[in-house]
């Protein structure tokens, strides 16, 4: 079975990026990164994924000025260029229409730092806080025009501790997202939708 061809969207560090990377060095990962796009040229992501020889591209949305159609439009042509067939947001920040979701309906996933559907949206760490949660933790979704609605296809819980500050939280949790994006993928790649659940 020919692997499939992975773009991965980034908008910052990359760290999930890095870790998909990672995994998929392994000749018998049923997918294979073709691309790594960032909305933001400074984003440390790209030259992480330059150092794992894979091509990249940025498409900065301050050159679109607001026009989300357009700034898709050359995300797409950078994607078709790349003969991507799936696509992994991680930690890419910006709104995606429905348009372009329809367009990859069932080839794209994303991960959101809480657990869905608790805590859709931004700031995670701090209102799992604030709602005094005892657990907290990330989810893989399949990406659906609903932000962070999609269907779950992984889950990773952590303990909060007494003392915690969001700081700490999303550093302690972002190891276990770095397991979960890339087991999940794994099944995604082969068509197999069995949730991945991991504890701590
Ligand atoms: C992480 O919290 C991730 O859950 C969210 O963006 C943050 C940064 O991710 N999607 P990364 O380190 O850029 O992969």
């Amino acid at each position: 079975m020919t692997r499939r061809r992975t773009a991965i969207l980034i908008s910052g560090g990359g760290s999930n990026m890095v870790a998909l990377a990672r995994d998929m060095v392994d000749p018998d990962h049923p997918a294979r990164p073709c691309l790594v796009l960032s909305n933001r040229p400074d984003a440390g992501g790209l030259a992480r994924a330059e150092e794992m020889g894979i091509a990249t591209a940025v498409v900065d949305h301050r050159n679109f000025k607001g026009d989300r159609p357009a700034f898709e439009a050359e995300v797409t042509r950078a994607l078709e260029a790349a003969e991507t067939d799936l696509v992994c947001l991680a930690g890419f920040m910006r709104i995606l229409t429905a348009e372009f979701i329809d367009r990859w309906a069932g080839r794209m996933l994303n991960i959101h730092p809480s657990i869905l559907p608790l805590f859709p949206g931004l700031h995670t760490h701090a209102r799992a806080l604030e709602a005094g949660m005892a657990i907290h933790g990330c989810t893989v979704h399949e990406v659906i025009s609903d932000l962070d609605a999609g269907p779950i296809l992984g889950q990773a819980v952590i303990p909060v501790r007494q003392d915690d500050t969001p700081d700490a939280l999303a550093a302690r949790l972002l190891p276990m997202e770095h397991r979960l994006y890339p087991a999940v993928f794994r099944r995604f790649a082969i068509g197999d939708r069995t949730p991945v659940s991991l504890t701590s």
